[in-house]
């Protein structure tokens, strides 16, 4: 099967973890009938710097006729806020990727890792977060004026809302989840009060689940307090990629998470969570799990490859126990650069394929 993936490396940490990511790909290519046309669609801040613009017209060609596309990250601090961000936002409204699936999983050998108590880790941290990716606070209306007032309008639609929350049913249906829980600010926020009627409403069609509201605020506390007892939850925009952050800590790292922007049946994008982490960029010490994850998700989401997506996730807990890069080491194991770590997991992941 022949694949078309558009490659956007990006700034900082992004080409260091997405070249882990792509030794995955070509081992895939290696023992499974998958072939990989990988075209490079450069975004962000250094493209910016070269061509004053931070998603080239080329490169939007080239996403628009691929497969899917697997994303780094970007922002470059000597650069003004937003110029190369933007690219991200211009990407999931350009393709409408109304959903953004950010699975919050703690894995057994990072137990040690996780910053809360066993008793707070309960029976373990498996949470799919599924975040609203088009609207919201980040629908891009608003705008500075004169430096004096600076406003952006909180959009939510009736059709934003139900696709994406229609979307959180249906995966908790499919995961056999018990519970799906909404998190929004509806004591306050007219649109958290129309996002909290149409989860009720279609809540209607889904009576074998439970569900419940919870307001952003005291889910913050809820997530570090009991995250072992939330499966789905399903959020607006703003809210969803703070929370994400919170929960990626408590699976070990914010190099840890994963993500998929996703439209269902189109090209979709796939990235860490993180950003170009300029602090440690350039030194081959960041984790390259987040962008290997995101080439799981990939496999999952756009190919439909449940075997290829376990074998991933099987390689990275298995190379897990071996060894870690410095933001999740551990004192009885060896510390790894970022190519260590992604070519310990691709060892892993041939290994098992090759049976
Ligand atoms: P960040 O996610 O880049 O970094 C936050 C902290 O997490 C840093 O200490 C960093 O070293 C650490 N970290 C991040 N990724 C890591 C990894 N893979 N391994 C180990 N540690 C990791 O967030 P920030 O510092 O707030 O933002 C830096 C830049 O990235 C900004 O320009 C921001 O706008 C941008 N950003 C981009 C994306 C994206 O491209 N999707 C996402 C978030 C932030
Ligand atoms: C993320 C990032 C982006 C967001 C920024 C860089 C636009 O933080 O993907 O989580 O806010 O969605
Ligand atoms: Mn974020």
């Amino acid at each position: 099967m022949k694949k078309i993936i558009s490659i956007t490396k990006g700034d900082g940490v992004g080409p260091e973890v997405i070249d882990e990511a792509l030794k995955i790909l070509h081992i895939i290519e290696k023992y499974r009938d998958f072939t990989f046309d990988l075209q490079e669609a450069p975004a962000g801040g250094a493209v910016w710097k070269e061509t004053g613009t931070n998603l080239p017209e080329k490169s939007w060609n080239t996403i628009i006729n691929s497969d899917a596309l697997l994303f780094g990250a970007i922002g470059l601090p000597d650069l003004p806020q937003g110029i190369a961000e933007s690219a991200i936002l211009k990407i999931r409204q350009g393709l409408d990727l109304y959903v953004n699936l950010r699975p919050i999983k703690l894995y057994d050998p990072l137990r040690d890792r996780c910053p809360l108590k066993e008793e707070y880790i309960g029976k373990g941290i498996d949470i799919t977060i599924i975040r609203e990716n088009t609207e919201g606070l980040y629908a891009n209306i608003g705008g500075i004026l004169k430096d004096e007032v600076a406003m952006n309008s909180m959009v939510y639609t009736r059709n934003g809302c139900e696709r994406v929350i229609r979307y959180a049913f249906e995966t908790a249906k499919s995961r056999k989840h018990k519970k799906i829980t909404s998190v929004d600010k509806a004591n306050i926020l007219k649109p958290s009060q129309l996002w909290r009627k149409i989860f009720e409403e279609i809540g209607k069609k889904f009576t074998d689940l439970e569900q419940e509201n919870i307001y952003v605020d005291a889910f913050c506390q809820w997530l570090i307090r009991a995250p072992y007892s939330y499966e789905t939850v399903v959020t607006g925009n703003l809210f969803g990629d703070i929370i994400s952050d919170e929960g990626a800590f408590l699976i070990g790292s914010l190099g840890m998470a994963s993500s998929g922007n996703i439209h269902p049946g189109k090209v979709s994008m796939y990235e860490p969570i993180h950003g170009s982490a300029p602090d440690i960029a350039g030194k081959n010490v960041a984790n390259p799990i987040g962008a290997i994850l995101s080439v799981k998700l990939m496999m999952e989401e756009s190919f439909k490859s449940p075997e290829l997506a376990h074998s991933i996730e099987n390689a990275v807990e298995d190379a897990l126990k071996e060894g870690r890069t410095v933001d999740i080491k551990s004192n009885e194991l060896p510390v790894l650069s970022t190519k260590e770590m992604g070519d310990l997991i691709c060892k892993k992941m041939q290994s098992s394929l090759k049976k």
